[in-house]
């Protein structure tokens, strides 16, 4: 709970919502108040600008994924240099569901960390552990690699906030508890020292995601390692407040 890392809470809505709805998500937020909290929205593209002309100044919008060129033969694809266009400066990376449902590889997650990073833009790389993972008691080595792929291709870690979601926890209401994700926030702190820097580990934030709720959030927000969230679904729900308002 070190004073310098700010807490961070994160919507990302996937593939949801229409303008309809999205109207109603802001007037939400709008009138949510936590000067506590930094909060960052990541509404399907197509939606990316609209959201941010109606939302307040103090809530930024994120994108959900970026490709790692300015612009080209790339069908469906956005580049950072498009977003930062319309005056969006953030990005997640790396989301399980671009990992296992769209195959990409940390190659290709090391590639986007690097070039959104160059553009000037602020990332939110996600990690974290499949069942199977974790039972076989690989959590550690699959985290840690995936950490050395973004760590190979980050210049500066004021950008990054790196996000801790375990792939068994998203979308299943199976939160990990909140001595399982201290356990590896609290590693993955320890990592930055060894393979980064002591600075970069004190600094810099390290949010949960998966399965975060009203309901859990504030034991969670109470764990030193735990700067913050990445919500998912609850972040499409008024509940999404309380947990904006879960360190307040
Ligand atoms: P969830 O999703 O909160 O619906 O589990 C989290 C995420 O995918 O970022």
């Amino acid at each position: 709970m070190a004073a310098e890392r700010k807490f961070f809470v994160g919507g990302n809505f996937k593939m949801n919502g229409d303008r309809k709805m999205l109207d109603s998500i802001v007037e939400n937020l709008n009138k949510t108040e936590c000067g506590n909290t930094q909060v960052v929205v990541a509404p399907p593209t197509v939606y990316l600008s609209y959201v941010k002309e109606k939302l307040s100044d103090n809530v930024n919008v994120a994108a959900q994924n970026c490709h790692n060129v300015a612009k080209g033969a790339f069908t469906g694809e956005t580049s950072p240099d498009m977003l930062l266009d319309l005056g969006i400066s953030w990005v997640i990376l790396g989301h399980s569901e671009r990992r296992h449902v769209f195959g990409e590889t940390d190659e290709l997650i090391g590639k986007k960390v690097q070039y959104a990073l160059e553009k000037g833009m602020q990332l939110i790389p996600c990690i974290g552990e499949k069942l199977e993972e974790r039972e076989a008691g690989t959590t550690e080595q699959v985290v840690f690699g995936q950490m050395e792929t973004i760590k190979n291709n980050v210049n500066d870690w004021s950008r990054v906030v790196i996000a801790y979601e375990p792939v068994w926890a998203i979308g299943t209401g199976k939160v990990a508890t909140p001595q399982q994700a201290q356990e590896v926030h609290q590693k993955l702190r320890q990592w930055l020292a060894q393979n980064v820097s002591d600075a970069v580990s004190k600094s810099t934030r390290i949010i949960y995601g998966g399965s975060v709720s009203a309901a859990n959030c504030k034991e969670l927000a109470k764990q030193p390692d735990v700067d913050g969230f990445l919500v998912g679904g609850a972040s499409l729900k008024p509940e999404f407040s309380d947990i904006i308002k879960a360190r307040c």
